[in-house]
């Protein structure tokens, strides 16, 4: 175990339970803070961080933009679709050249998996990985396990299935390791096609039925299925794939009428999810996109005072 602290956050694989719940804390005192009329603390306001998107992201970006701006650090946006990156530049030299404008931090999401990895070992800022292809999304992972623990409390035995397309999934991989960290028995709910072979290395247990699966957890975390990473087909129809593995109220109240239900976003509505479900009082998805701003804002915090 590795008791250095963090440098950068590059993913969940890693990390130890106690890094893990020293940011719980520390987003729980932020949680707090956002409730109250004045939202904004100055800690980071020597520090700027550069938000550098190279692939599409709403929710990300916009809730690590709030959690920035509310620690009081200065901000600069980058989105590759109107960038020099089109232009031939390499990643390397597009990111120096901001860093040279002083830059402490950098806030990347990348296509490439091991994008920011690769990145941490050639610039001189610290990295969060804000999503990098189909590998890792750890403060997804990080706020997706808050949430759970908010409602649940400790995760130890609790049981999480995690459904649809785990295969294109870096929600899936960093929600695996955090959760197992955490304690928790992870079941991974799919067609066969989109799970890949080595999950179960990772000790989780593998189902094709989602009614079943429904029966055995106390939380579903539902997985858009990842259209743009899909270069082959991997079931037959999107409408054959919402029979067999979408969530309807009927599914849910004939297989587990308490079940929590969560979604990382963005909700293909009537395909994984349907519309009732996503809106029903089982479901936490807002709170989870709530939960986000705090948990970056405590990444971002104790990266910066160097105790992570
Ligand atoms: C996820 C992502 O980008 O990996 N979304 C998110 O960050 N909230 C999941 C997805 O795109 O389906």
């Amino acid at each position: 175990m590795n008791n250095l602290p963090l440098n950068h956050l590059l993913g969940i694989k890693g990390m130890n339970a106690n890094q893990i719940h020293s940011i719980f804390e520390t987003a729980q005192g932020f949680h707090n803070l956002l409730q109250a009329p004045v939202k904004k603390t100055p800690a980071l306001r020597d520090i700027t961080i550069a938000n550098l998107f190279f692939e599409n992201s709403t929710r990300t970006r916009v809730s690590f933009e709030l959690a920035e701006k509310r620690l009081g650090a200065d901000v600069i946006n980058f989105s590759s679709s109107s960038s020099s990156v089109k232009k031939g530049e390499t990643l390397i030299d597009t990111v120096n050249n901001i860093l040279s404008m002083k830059v402490d931090m950098v806030v990347m999401r990348h296509p490439a998996p091991g994008a920011c990895t690769f990145l941490s070992k050639h610039i001189d800022a610290q990295i969060v990985n804000a999503g990098d292809g189909t590998h890792e999304h750890p403060t997804q992972a990080l706020l997706d396990a808050f949430s759970m623990h908010q409602k649940l409390g400790d995760l130890q035995g609790k049981k999480v299935v995690i459904v649809g397309d785990i295969k294109h999934s870096r929600v899936a991989l960093s929600n695996i390791y955090c959760l197992k960290l955490l304690g928790a028995e992870v079941m991974v709910c799919g067609p066969a096609t989109l799970i890949p072979k080595y999950i179960e290395t990772l000790g989780v247990k593998v189902s094709h039925n989602l009614d079943e699966a429904l029966k055995w957890a106390d939380v579903a975390n539902m997985l858009r299925i990842q259209l743009e990473r899909q270069d082959e087909r991997y079931f037959p129809s999107i409408r054959e794939y919402s029979k067999l593995f979408g969530l309807s109220m009927d599914r849910l109240n004939k297989a587990n009428p308490n079940l929590l239900i969560m979604h990382p976003g963005p909700i293909n509505r009537g395909v994984e999810i349907s519309s009732e479900v996503a809106d029903c009082s089982n479901s936490i998805i807002l709170e989870q996109v709530e939960n986000g701003v705090a948990i970056r804002m405590a990444v971002l915090f104790l990266l910066a005072q160097k105790s992570l």
